[in-house]
């Protein structure tokens, strides 16, 4: 073992161990420094766990709405225990899995917490790694705000959410983004009652103004309470729960408060500015390349300003294997990254929002269209409502899909390929989807928007 390595990674979690295998992949030497659990939050208290929550929340449901499809069941409740085994044997599973990809990778692995102690060196327990080149992976943490201290018990963030060995009966949740609705969505499938606070006029706000929408009318279906343009102002602990207050001097009760007001950067003590990184608000500034200003330091994940997505962070850590092993790879187009949220419904979505494209291109040379689930066979089998979204620059490409409905999850990956490779609606039009799917739905809005709608309805 040489004493430089080619790569030393601070951080193993998405970023960090995409990055050590892309390089492994390249013949290059590499150290793969973790704190706690090799796969991060993702693997261990965020993606996965947190799916697999929101699919024991779906068979919950369909238990209970079975009668509708003609089959005989009784909902008979939720064995939490079972629930928490079902997602752990999950998550233990992939765990064991990407072990074995590490190992057998010949990446160095070394458990503990890292610091950089000088530009090209990373000190754990004493013992330096050198690297000609150190990639910063430090990943994220929930954040909560001033004066909200969160305890693990009644006041709870998202990796405590996933470990209650019993429901709570009600929930308030703070933050009704991407999380917030996730759990909300989750927790109400599973039997308990929920209400989300939002200081943002609307439901996961940086979707098209449609989704919210959308969202906000199938929730009040579900029974899912939501405050919107509503600030959090204040928490009381009760001997049952919680009294939180929110502007205008509503006082909410529930037994547990989550709070989901986004996740910081994870970059406290790291040793980065001591070294001359440069930074924002804890976040690690790069550039296009994600390099940071200290030469051959890069940074990628969550850590970097911009999409906290997993998915992201695998790219980021390929791109950046790829830019030391000197094949020079294409630059990450940020709004290129394929966005899915898992509540129920599902949203998707790729590009920009009907209002951003009408910021950029100018009122009059956007066209959007929705096309409606209603149309679509597949999703009438489901009972799942929504819609496709469509926006387009006039006689341009599609520049955003944003979709709504259960499973439309899936679809994305098509919604990806057409506006990162600026398809123009009649190109996909002229594409086949295979009937009676989903994917269907994305071939007719395309069909419609081309001017040739087939099932669309006004
Ligand atoms: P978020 O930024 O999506 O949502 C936080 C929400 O809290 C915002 O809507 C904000 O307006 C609201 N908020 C903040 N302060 C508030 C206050 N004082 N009172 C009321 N509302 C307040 O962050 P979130 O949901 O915590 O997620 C963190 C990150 O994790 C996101 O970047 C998200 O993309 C990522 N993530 C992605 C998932 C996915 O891809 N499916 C799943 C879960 C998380």
């Amino acid at each position: 073992m040489s004493d430089t390595f080619d790569v030393v990674i601070l951080g193993g979690g998405s970023g960090g161990y995409a990055t050590a295998l892309r390089a492994a992949q390249l013949n290059l030497s590499v150290v793969l420094i973790e704190k706690d659990k090799l796969g991060g939050t993702c693997l261990h208290r965020g993606c996965i766990p947190t799916k697999a929550l929101l699919h024991a929340g779906e068979v919950a449901d369909q238990t209970r709405e079975a009668e509708a499809f003609g089959i005989k069941a009784e909902f008979l409740g939720v064995d939490m225990k079972g629930v928490n085994t079902y997602k752990d044997d999950i998550v233990g599973k992939l765990y064991k899995g990407l072990q074995g990809l590490i190992k057998s990778a010949k990446v160095t692995y070394v458990e503990g917490t890292g610091t950089l102690v000088a530009p090209n060196v990373v000190e754990v327990a004493g013992t330096r790694y050198t690297g000609r080149n150190i990639v910063l992976a430090t990943g994220s943490y929930s954040k909560t705000i001033p004066g909200l201290e969160v305890d693990g018990v009644k006041v709870l963030a998202s990796e405590h959410a996933l470990v209650l060995d019993k429901l709570p009966a009600s929930a308030i949740v703070l933050g009704g983004g991407v999380i917030g609705v996730e759990f909300a969505s989750a927790w109400k499938s599973l039997g308990s009652d929920v209400t989300i606070v939002e200081a943002l006029p609307r439901l996961v706000a940086a979707e098209d103004a449609d989704i919210s929408k959308q969202l906000e009318r199938t929730f009040r279906k579900r029974g899912i309470g939501f405050k919107v343009g509503k600030p959090f102002e204040k928490l009381e602990k009760t001997d049952t729960g919680v009294k939180v207050t929110i502007a205008g001097g509503e006082v909410l009760e529930a037994e547990v408060l989550l709070v989901a007001v986004g996740r910081g950067p994870s970059t406290a003590n790291c040793g980065y500015e001591a070294q001359g990184v440069k930074m924002e608000r804890g976040f690690v500034l790069t550039d296009e390349r994600l390099r940071t200003n200290v030469p051959n330091v890069f940074a990628v994940g969550d850590i970097v300003p911009g999409l906290q997505l997993a998915h992201r962070g695998f790219a980021q850590g390929i791109f950046v294997a790829e830019e030391i092993g000197g094949l020079n790879p294409p630059v990450i187009v940020e709004s290129g990254i394929p966005r899915v949220t898992y509540c129920d419904p599902e949203i998707a979505s790729v590009g920009i929002t009907e209002a951003q494209a009408k910021e950029k291109y100018g009122d009059d040379k956007v066209k959007s269209l929705n096309y409606n689930l209603g149309g679509n066979g597949k999703s009438g089998i489901l009972k799942t409502q929504g819609f496709v979204k469509l926006v387009s620059v006039v006689d341009g490409p599609v520049v955003g899909v944003h979709m709504i409905g259960a499973r439309m999850g899936e679809q994305v990956g098509e919604a990806a390929l057409i506006v990162n490779w600026e398809a123009f609606p009649a190109e996909v039009a002229q594409l086949i989807h295979a009937h009676p799917t989903q994917n269907e739905a994305l071939g007719e809005a395309h069909l419609a928007l081309a001017g040739k709608p087939l099932h669309a309805h006004a």
